[in-house]
């Protein structure tokens, strides 16, 4: 749990066959309620992979948003705001990229539609109606998958602004059922970017945890 983080440059080489099925296989030993296991998984490489980021970019450019699930800046609470903003000024200052160079920004979120150079992407939808209760379970999958990465030598980030663009996937993907919960792009870390050095902390175990006896 510790050895994870989120990677943000890859090499370029793939990820060999019998690594993929061993991942993905130990990633639908998540729980879920009444082993229902609500999730559809739809994995990219090769010359979809890179349809498919061509496909994104253009998405992004020409703001075709079309998330399967809302997303709004008044979901998080005040404390959150700053853990985000805290992580924001980490990130952005490991690219050299300053408060206010809002173009940068932009133009680094754009840059990320092409997976962080990561060869291969995940895309996990939720299956049946897509409700919370599913959603949760499709959380727990999530995890396994980048932990069962992690102990593969694989590196990953999940990225949430993939599933801004639900529609351009399900079409490049000929995907018809479920809502788009997130995209992971994965492979092998470019170790010599400065960027795979950020290293974020985490709250104290008391700001969100009570024992109660
Ligand atoms: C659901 C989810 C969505 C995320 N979306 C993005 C994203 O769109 N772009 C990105 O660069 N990182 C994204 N991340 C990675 C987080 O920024 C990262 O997990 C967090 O800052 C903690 O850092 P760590 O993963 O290195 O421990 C996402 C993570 C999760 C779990």
């Amino acid at each position: 749990m510790r050895g994870r983080r989120a990677t943000r440059a890859f090499r370029p080489d793939p990820v060999p066959e019998d690594v993929l099925r061993a991942v993905f296989s130990l990633a639908g030993t998540a729980p879920s309620n009444s082993n229902a296991q609500p999730w559809r998984v739809e994995v990219v490489g090769g010359a979809r992979r890179d349809r498919l980021a061509d496909a994104l970019r253009a998405a992004h450019t020409e703001r075709r948003v079309t998330p399967d699930y809302p997303y709004s800046e008044d979901m998080y609470a005040p404390v959150h705001q700053e853990r985000r903003a805290a992580f924001g000024a980490g990130l952005y200052g490991a690219l050299g990229i300053g408060p206010d160079d809002h173009p940068a920004r932009a133009a680094y979120n754009a840059e990320s539609m092409g997976f962080y150079g990561a060869p291969h992407a995940a895309f996990l939808f939720v299956a049946g109606d897509g409700g919370p209760r599913l959603a949760a379970d499709v959380g727990a999958y999530l995890q396994t998958l980048l932990l069962a990465m992690t102990a593969y030598g694989v590196a990953s980030c999940p990225q949430g602004l993939l599933s801004f663009y639900a529609d351009t996937v399900r079409d490049e993907l000929h995907v018809n059922e479920g809502k788009l919960l997130v995209g992971v792009s994965f492979g092998y870390a470019d170790e010599t970017a400065p960027v795979n050095r950020l290293a974020t902390d985490r709250a104290a175990l008391e700001a969100t945890t009570t024992f109660h006896s």
